[in-house]
């Protein structure tokens, strides 16, 4: 009787997994997402550590070319200090925003200049304002982007250097634009930076995959500031185990002497 009834139902049970199969794979096959070429990034394996210049010039590409869609909310200013800008030049930053404190004595809300502690400033005060300026679109918080999505940095360095003209067959709507690397190919932030947009401090200016490669790198570091530290005490324990390894390896042969 069972064996029937899983007779009978395992047929269009079957049908329906091959179906999605099939559909799944055809969707795949049409391009919904393409894998970002893989990239060299100095603060990737066991014993990478951050580039801090180009931690620095990343946040300036921040500054200049994203800030003013995205916000950071997870990181302070006096986290630059850890990239390697000194205090007054971190205070400096800060004084260039205000902040909303309070509420002061009289129960009022106060406006005021940033100080080092102060979160990063949002360029919009509610998700509901950045769609409204945004046709709708949301600029996600970029605090943990790297770590969330999948391809980490080598994705958005792609997303940002992966903008072009769109396939003759492909019709783009007014207000987006077609990216190769983004999931389905169109994307509603415009193409956010271009060659010679930055000049860095040096005096040279930035090429958009230059650009890319350097804010990709402070992203990264904001969604992980502890990388380093956490690879130092991972080498310190590897260290220590392999240590205690031979010394339990000795006292074991020591204490089994006599045991014939
Ligand atoms: C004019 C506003 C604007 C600027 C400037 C801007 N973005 Fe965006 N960004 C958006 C919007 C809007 C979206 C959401 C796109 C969508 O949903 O189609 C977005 C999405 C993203 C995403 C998410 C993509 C995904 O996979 O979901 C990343 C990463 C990103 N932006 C990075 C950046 C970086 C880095 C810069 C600076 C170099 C930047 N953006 C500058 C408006 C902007």
């Amino acid at each position: 009787m069972i064996k029937k009834i899983l007779r009978k139902s395992s047929l269009p049970a079957l049908a329906f997994v091959l179906c999605m199969t099939v559909f799944a794979s055809a969707a795949y096959a049409a391009g919904a997402k393409v894998p970002p070429p893989q990239q060299h990034w100095p603060h990737k394996g066991v014993m990478g550590t951050y580039d801090l210049a180009a931690l620095q010039r990343g946040y300036q590409v921040y500054r200049e070319a994203c800030a003013s869609c995205h916000s950071i909310r997870l990181l302070s200013y006096r986290n630059l200090q850890d990239i390697g800008f000194t205090e007054d030049e971190v205070r400096a930053i800060a004084s260039d925003y205000f902040v909303m404190d309070g509420p002061n004595d009289e129960g009022d809300m106060f406006e005021r200049v940033a100080v080092p502690s102060d979160r990063f400033v949002s360029p919009f005060e509610n998700d509901a304002q950045a769609r409204y300026a945004n046709n709708g679109a949301l600029p996600l918080d970029l605090s943990l982007i790297v770590k969330a999505r999948y391809g980490g940095e080598d994705y958005i360095y792609a997303l940002l250097t992966g903008y072009a003209e769109p396939p003759e067959d492909v019709e783009i709507p007014d207000g987006m634009y077609w990216n190769r690397y983004y999931s389905g190919h169109q994307i509603a932030m415009a193409p956010p930076l271009m060659d010679g947009q930055i000049a860095y401090s040096s005096g040279r200016s930035a090429s958009v995959e230059e650009a890319a490669r350097d804010v990709t790198q402070f992203l990264a570091w904001a969604s992980e500031p502890h990388l380093q530290q956490r690879k130092q005490i991972g080498v310190k324990v590897l260290f220590f185990l392999l240590v205690f390894a031979v010394l339990a390896y000795a006292a074991k042969r020591r204490i089994w002497a006599d045991v014939h």
